[in-house]
């Protein structure tokens, strides 16, 4: 018996400008593989100008993709163009995660759901205290503090270099977000339970940050989006000093679950085969 649907290959996409960097090609394929799945999931460039373009493709079924992500510099424009950008979308007004259904494009933006899973996996109870405090104000920050404030923290502060992007993202979140210059990071450190670096300080070939970690309260966790190196300066400056740490990179693994399922149809699993297959492409 020959079921087309069965047998067809189901088609996504990661695209970004540039692109060949993107590891998510590699964390696909290998769920594909691990789940006997006839798809693909590839990277395919895609310049700024010709984004609006590919995603009418994407739309009238004409790229042969059934959805895909967006990363850096189309995620605003993703979140645009989508004809059903769900909730956590709009108010980050950015998507990285599309997928078609019923002749619509939907979005969803997974950045925040991969940060709390990766601590719900490696340091569950990390979310006990009600204090966070968030270095740095980019794109990345945005979906974290989403995701902190959805989480149940009462009080998190947006520290940053420049402090007038920190105001926009705490006059973005409401009355639990404050916003502070770096001058500010030890005084509202006191007594924290959660530190999160969003900033990319401390990556490969770039300045690593020094910062006394003392203030933060007893137990308290710190994590680093960045994961080139695994082990940040900042995150063994912090394990030195008696805190508890988590790496990034399940922030990135996590990130991808929720697209593979929608297109695919199966939900996968983080493991640490797929880990150290990440770990051995750095
Ligand atoms: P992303 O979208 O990946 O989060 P981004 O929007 O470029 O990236 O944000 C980078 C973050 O790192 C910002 O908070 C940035 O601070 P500014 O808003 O002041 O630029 C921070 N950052 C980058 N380099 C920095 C540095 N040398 N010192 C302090 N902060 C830095």
């Amino acid at each position: 018996m020959d079921d087309s649907r069965e047998t067809q290959s189901v088609n996504a996409f990661v695209t970004g400008y540039p692109i060949k960097h993107s590891r998510s090609p590699l964390i696909h394929g290998y769920w594909l593989k691990q789940l006997g799945l006839a798809g693909s999931y590839r990277a395919h460039e895609v310049s700024v100008e010709d984004f609006a373009a590919f995603i009418s493709s994407l739309k009238d079924g004409t790229s042969g993709f059934v959805g895909g992500n967006v990363t850096i510099p189309h995620k605003e424009a993703a979140f645009k163009l989508a004809d059903r950008p769900d909730e956590l979308s709009q108010e980050l007004g950015a998507s990285n995660t599309l997928w078609l259904q019923d002749g619509e494009l939907h979005a969803t933006n997974t950045d925040g759901r991969g940060f709390t899973a990766n601590l719900d996996e490696r340091h569950p109870g990390w979310d006990r205290s009600d204090r966070a405090v968030i270095l740095g104000a980019g794109g990345a920050s945005r979906a974290i503090i989403q995701a902190v404030r959805d989480r149940g923290f009462k009080e998190i502060h947006v520290v940053n270099r420049t402090v007038e992007r920190a105001q926009e993202l705490a006059d973005r979140f409401g009355e639990r977000v404050h916003a502070h210059p770096i001058a500010a990071l030890g005084e509202v450190m006191q007594g924290a339970g959660l530190f999160i670096n969003t900033t990319s300080l401390g990556m490969d070939g770039e300045a690593a940050l020094r910062i006394d970690f003392s203030p933060l309260a007893q137990g308290a966790v710190v994590t680093d989006i960045v994961y080139i190196p695994l082990k940040t300066p900042l995150l063994a400056e912090a394990e030195e000093q008696g805190f508890a740490i988590v790496d990034g990179l399940g922030m990135l693994l996590h990130q991808a679950i929720p697209g593979f399922e929608k297109w695919f149809g199966k939900r996968p699993a983080v493991d640490e085969t797929l880990r150290a297959l990440i770990i051995a492409d750095m």
